[in-house]
């Protein structure tokens, strides 16, 4: 990084005042599906770009201490997860869970991917990227949404060959309900090589950029962040969207204040930190994060404010972010037949054998039971998630940057408008 580009960083996070601030506090979330939520959601803890700390100018510089490593453990966790069939999931403790963030991240795509085709003309084709793709959980998503092209990338090889296969499998068969569309995959580290050098067509502009539950990853170091930012948004087109899904900062500080030592969690998930958690730093922010014997991976916290400074640089403006909850409190009414189809929530008292094994354990219902008292009878199920599986679930927000027009400077810099 250039000493230019060090100074724009500092300079930009001096300027800026933590406006996220405002997030509401004491927030209780009551509901069917809705746990009593945790309560304050604010920046305390994180180590903010003004304070005088002795390392502050290394906002930027932080570099991951061990980069190399910590990409190694995911991407041969990732590699090493074996794909488990429907009759398996069905029995996992967060089987549920995975399918309401399943449901989150349809709703989150089919909305931006509307916004798009609401300006462009009839018929127009549609280009995707799925940043940190995975297996492929998405492309059922994409097939439905009726994109053109989706170009699919990831660091764990393994994973982008199943997706590949994936892809193969539900192309042949045609039988989703949505076109089939071109598709390209590769394996790369999105945090430090430039994806552009490996598309098929380099020139190619995309609509859409999807990075679902992974973008944290590169809040290792300054560095890394940049490098994905930048792979984001270079091929978006002007009026694109960037989204994603990420464990939301405050949420993980407030908890790890509330549970008073390094490490919290519950029967489902366990977040243990590796760096101070008096002042995290604003890059490196490490911390192991476990769920359920499916994940067991190194992950970094993401100071938003500084994200959404970042990402100006790379001439991507914020337009969204919401918790799960706000999100899904928000589009339950509109989504409720998509909850159903995708079992996104669980029924309470279950039906299937499984589901009520699962709910011998009273304590993970109660608040269910509690809404099915209230309602005195006039009701007598309700969907619903296990509260540890409520809490895992709301760890997480997602974002939306649009790409601003670009023009250029006198120096023929880059000015974004
Ligand atoms: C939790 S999985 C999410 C997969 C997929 N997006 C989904 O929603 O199902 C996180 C993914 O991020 C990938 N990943 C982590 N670090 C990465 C990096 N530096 N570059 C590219 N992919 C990365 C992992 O290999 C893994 O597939």
């Amino acid at each position: 990084m250039s000493e230019m580009e060090k100074s724009d960083l500092i300079q930009q996070q001096q300027g800026h005042r933590l406006s996220e601030d405002s997030e509401s506090d004491d927030e209780v979330v009551e509901s069917v599906a809705r746990q009593p939520a945790a309560n304050v959601a604010d920046d305390r803890g994180m180590k903010r770009p003004n304070d005088d700390s002795d390392d502050d100018d290394d906002a930027g510089q932080t570099p991951a201490k061990e980069p190399r490593d910590n990409a190694t453990v995911v991407a041969s966790h990732y590699n090493k997860l074996e794909e488990r069939g429907l009759y398996e999931r069905s029995k996992s403790r967060i089987f549920y869970m995975r399918n309401f963030n399943n449901w989150i991240k349809s709703i989150l795509i089919n909305r931006y991917l509307d916004r798009i085709k609401d300006k462009a003309a009839l018929g127009t084709p549609l280009r995707v990227m799925d940043m940190c793709c995975g297996k492929g959980g998405d492309l059922l998503k994409w097939i439905k949404g009726n994109i053109t092209h989706l170009i699919c990338t990831d660091i764990a090889e393994v994973s982008v060959e199943q997706c590949e296969a994936r892809y193969n499998n539900i192309n042949q068969k045609n039988d989703q309900g949505g076109k089939p569309f071109t598709a390209e995959f590769f394996a790369a580290d999105a945090t430090l090589q430039r994806l552009r050098e490996k598309y098929r067509d380099p020139s190619i502009d995309l609509h859409l950029v999807s990075c679902q539950f992974a973008f944290h990853y590169c809040f290792e170091s300054l560095k890394q962040a940049e490098f994905m930012l930048k792979n984001a948004a270079e091929c978006l087109k002007e009026g694109g969207y960037f989204i994603g899904t990420i464990p939301d900062a405050n949420e993980i500080m407030k908890r790890q204040r509330a549970a008073g030592g390094d490490s919290f969690g519950n029967d489902v998930y366990k977040i243990s930190f590796l760096c101070d958690t008096e002042k995290p730093p604003l890059f490196g922010a490490k911390y192991n994060f476990q769920l359920d014997g499916v994940v067991d991976c190194p992950e970094f916290l993401v100071h938003f404010p500084t994200l959404v400074k970042l990402a100006l640089k790379f001439g991507l403006r914020l337009v969204e972010k919401k918790r799960f909850d706000e999100f899904y409190e928000e589009s339950v009414s509109s989504g409720r037949g998509l909850l159903e189809k995708m079992q996104a929530l669980e029924t309470f008292p279950g039906f299937s054998r499984d589901d009520r094994e699962r709910q011998q354990n009273r304590e993970e219902y109660r608040h269910a039971q509690q809404y099915l008292d209230r309602k005195d009878g006039r009701h007598t199920k309700v969907g619903t998630l296990s509260k540890s599986e409520w809490e895992a679930s709301t760890l997480y927000m997602f974002f939306a940057f649009q790409k601003m027009k670009k023009s250029w400077d006198k120096e023929g810099k880059p000015v974004y408008s």
